[in-house]
């Protein structure tokens, strides 16, 4: 068979592989690029939306066998990238920042700082740009939870400045502009001019998310962010026990309201795997994330268990995701950071319209 022969068979074969999220063909979302046969031997590449994309092995997986399968193809080779999309908004600030996500609860302490910060972990491990933003202004926890000293962030030009950076992630903090262990004493109405400065004076760079972690509740920050900035999504997170859930409802409708799209729920210290048994425990019942997501008809992003070493990297400086690959914790925030970033791309999808034909795709 003739290698051009071959080409349209690969072709063929590949319109076939579907993505589960995007309800498309590789091939018509214009993933498929660079593809060289030599006699019997077949290479391309697959560009996702996504490094963090929850389905990339099996999409390789299924590439490579549907591809073998044809007669006279002797070799394959997927060579699996991304290329993060941008969320197309219309303000002039945050340019190079391709999406941004607000981690929000209703009620304090559930676990949303240590959810931002192992989502951004496992982010950055997948290979994306990642910067975390922490609009807590009056108790930040993000330097601790990533091991950064309190000093003052670098001076760039025109009033700019620049975020500390640590595990490969740019962070800024209102902890970085008061002494250590002192706290901000600010009124109301400087707590926006805190988060306007965030939005507008950092030196951000070229990134493909930005992570928010937002103090609990629906107050002045939330509102300023959600009118200032262009979020492409928010993330709710909450605990298992009823009084959560009510106020997380409430995270959901101000999101709501303001047109902010709902990335999802996360279910934080869902359940508890015991050391001697290995089994699940679910200290504070389980199940009311998941159904709240279906009352609201939104995502659920999927549960994640309490344990000791969650709280030790937090304390510690170094999050858990970076620490213990092994974790089921650092496993739950993988898969939620997958579902995270799907989630976004399914909505870039939607909005974007155009369908890529293949030959525009693999000629550019
Ligand atoms: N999955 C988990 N397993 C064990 N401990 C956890 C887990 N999630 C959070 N914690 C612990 O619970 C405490 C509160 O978590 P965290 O600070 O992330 O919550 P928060 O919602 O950001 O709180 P606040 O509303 O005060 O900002 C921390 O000590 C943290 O280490
Ligand atoms: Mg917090």
């Amino acid at each position: 068979m003739s290698e051009q022969n071959i080409q349209e068979q690969v072709i063929a074969a590949l319109k076939t592989v579907q993505d589960p999220d995007l309800h498309k063909n590789i091939v018509s979302l214009g993933f498929v690029k660079n593809m060289k046969v030599e006699g019997g031997s077949v290479a391309f590449d697959v560009e996702l939306t996504t490094p963090a994309c929850p389905v990339k092995e099996q999409l390789r997986n299924e590439c490579e066998t549907k591809v073998k399968a044809i007669p006279g193809v002797t070799e394959v080779k997927v060579n699996m990238t991304a290329e993060v999309r941008a969320a197309q908004h219309s303000q002039p600030i945050l340019t190079g920042v391709k999406n941004i996500i607000a981690v929000a609860s209703g009620k304090g302490g559930v676990g949303k700082s240590t959810v931002s910060v192992n989502l951004a972990a496992a982010l950055q491990m997948s290979g994306a740009k990642v910067g975390l933003m922490d609009a807590d202004i009056y108790g930040p926890s993000i330097p601790q939870m990533m091991g950064i000293p309190i000093t003052p962030p670098k001076a760039g030009k025109d009033n700019k400045f620049y975020p500390h950076e640590k595990h490969g992630i740019k962070v800024v903090s209102a902890a970085f502009l008061s002494k250590e262990g002192q706290p901000l004493m600010l009124r109301g109405p400087m707590l926006g001019g805190i988060i306007q400065q965030f939005l507008q004076n950092v030196e951000w760079g070229e990134l493909d998310y930005l992570i928010i972690d937002l103090p609990p509740g629906t107050g002045d920050v939330q509102l300023t962010l959600t009118q200032k900035a262009p979020l492409s999504g928010a993330v709710v997170v909450t605990t298992p026990q009823q009084v959560s859930l009510i106020d997380a409802e409430k995270a959901v409708r101000m999101f709501e309201s303001v047109k902010v799209p709902m990335l999802g729920i996360v279910e934080n210290m869902s359940y508890f795997i015991c050391d001697g048994c290995d089994k699940k425990h679910n200290i504070f019942k389980s199940g009311g994330g998941k159904s709240m997501a279906e009352k609201f008809k939104i995502p659920f992003l999927g549960e994640t268990p309490i344990l000791s070493g969650v709280v030790d990297g937090g304390d510690n400086g170094m999050p858990i995701t970076f620490q213990d690959t092994e974790s089921p914790a650092t496993k739950a925030f993988q898969s939620v950071a997958g579902q995270v970033a799907a989630q976004l791309s399914i909505i870039q999808a939607g909005s974007e319209q155009t369908e890529t034909t293949f030959e525009m795709a693999w000629k550019e």
